[in-house]
């Protein structure tokens, strides 16, 4: 049964592998009558198990991407005996988007952050650098930044910190600078020949693509995402019944950095710096931390799926 936002199915060939998937479903420690949020739909991977457990109950999807929603319409829509209600909206708008529902608090939230391998193989999407493709990276192809708008709009000091702070680049000015000489690019396949231009020679060898760090700098801009993650989380901590669970998995460093340093933040009663000796901050942890260190793929898992060679996954649960 799916209601709430319409989408209609649709029959994409839309290729995601969960990643994580015995591990999450574990965490979230599901049955039956339950209400999950899955805030990052994208093709069912670990929705498609999680209503196998909530018999009963209901699931909320999310995603930003409307061809995601599409998909998974069809995919969930043969779910029996479980509410389906998928919605198009940024996740860091969670607390808003449930009270629109008729749900104030849920049993359960995943994320899964990041593109799907859909939205990465797709090259019209432009989040490749292997392909050759219009400057677009949006994850929601109706928002009106694109990578274009950031490629051939910004200014060359704005370009160069974005591409030092979410690529954590080592060349960034170096790329910023061949970037504005090489304007207008007018493709992906340009970029990337203007940023292998821009590196020493040899650049990459080890450390992957040598635009691979531009390129996440670039999708991370556009999108927002490190605010989003953010404001999610807040969020998400806030909408969770007691002894709820949230299960988030990050693919990098500055999502990580985000999720972990919140956890701990959320999971702490006083946050008084150590040296004052009664606490004045009134901060009482409203989570408690289940996982000390993140829980990693196996080697089985990255051998059959590479791409979640740098999966974390962290959990905590309402207190
Ligand atoms: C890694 S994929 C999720 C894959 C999914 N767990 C599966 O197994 O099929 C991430 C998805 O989250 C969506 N997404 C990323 N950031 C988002 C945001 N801020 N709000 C809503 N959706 C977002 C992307 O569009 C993408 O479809």
């Amino acid at each position: 049964m799916i209601n709430g936002d319409v989408i209609g199915p649709s029959n994409l060939n839309f290729k995601h592998v969960p990643v994580l998937l015995k591990e999450c479903l574990e965490s979230l420690q599901l049955k039956k009558n339950m209400v999950v949020v899955d805030a990052t739909l994208g093709g069912a991977g670990h929705s498609r198990e999680i209503v196998k457990q909530i018999s009963g109950g209901t699931l909320i999807g999310l995603d930003r991407d409307t061809t995601a929603l599409q998909y998974s319409a069809k995919i969930l829509g043969e779910s029996e005996n479980v509410e389906i209600r998928l919605i198009k909206c940024n996740f860091c708008d969670i607390e808003d988007v449930l009270p629109g529902l008729g749900v104030e608090q849920v049993d359960a939230i995943l994320a899964d952050f990041g593109v799907s391998s859909y939205q990465i193989d797709t090259p019209e999407r432009g989040f490749s650098y292997t392909q050759d493709a219009p400057l677009d990276m949006r994850m929601d192809t109706d928002a009106t930044k694109t990578a274009d708008t950031v490629v051939n709009g910004y200014p060359e000091g704005r370009l160069a910190d974005l591409i030092w702070q979410y690529g954590e680049e080592h060349y960034a000015r170096r790329i910023a600078s061949a970037i504005v000489a090489a304007r207008p690019i007018r493709s992906t396949g340009h970029l990337v020949d203007v940023i292998k231009k821009a590196v020493p020679a040899g650049y990459g060898k080890t450390g992957g693509h040598p635009a691979k760090r531009t390129f996440q700098a670039i999708r991370i801009e556009v999108n927002q995402e490190l605010d989003s993650i953010q404001k999610f989380l807040d969020g998400a901590i806030k909408v969770l019944k007691p002894n709820g669970r949230l299960a988030v998995i990050s693919f990098h460093s500055l999502e990580d950095r985000i999720v972990k340093q919140t956890f701990k933040r959320e999971s702490t009663d006083c946050l008084c710096p150590p040296k004052i000796p009664q606490c004045i901050c009134g901060h009482h942890a409203s989570v408690k931390l289940l996982t000390k260190k993140p829980i990693c793929p196996t080697i089985e898992e990255v051998h059959s799926n590479p791409r979640s060679a740098s999966a974390k996954l962290r959990v905590v649960c309402k207190i």
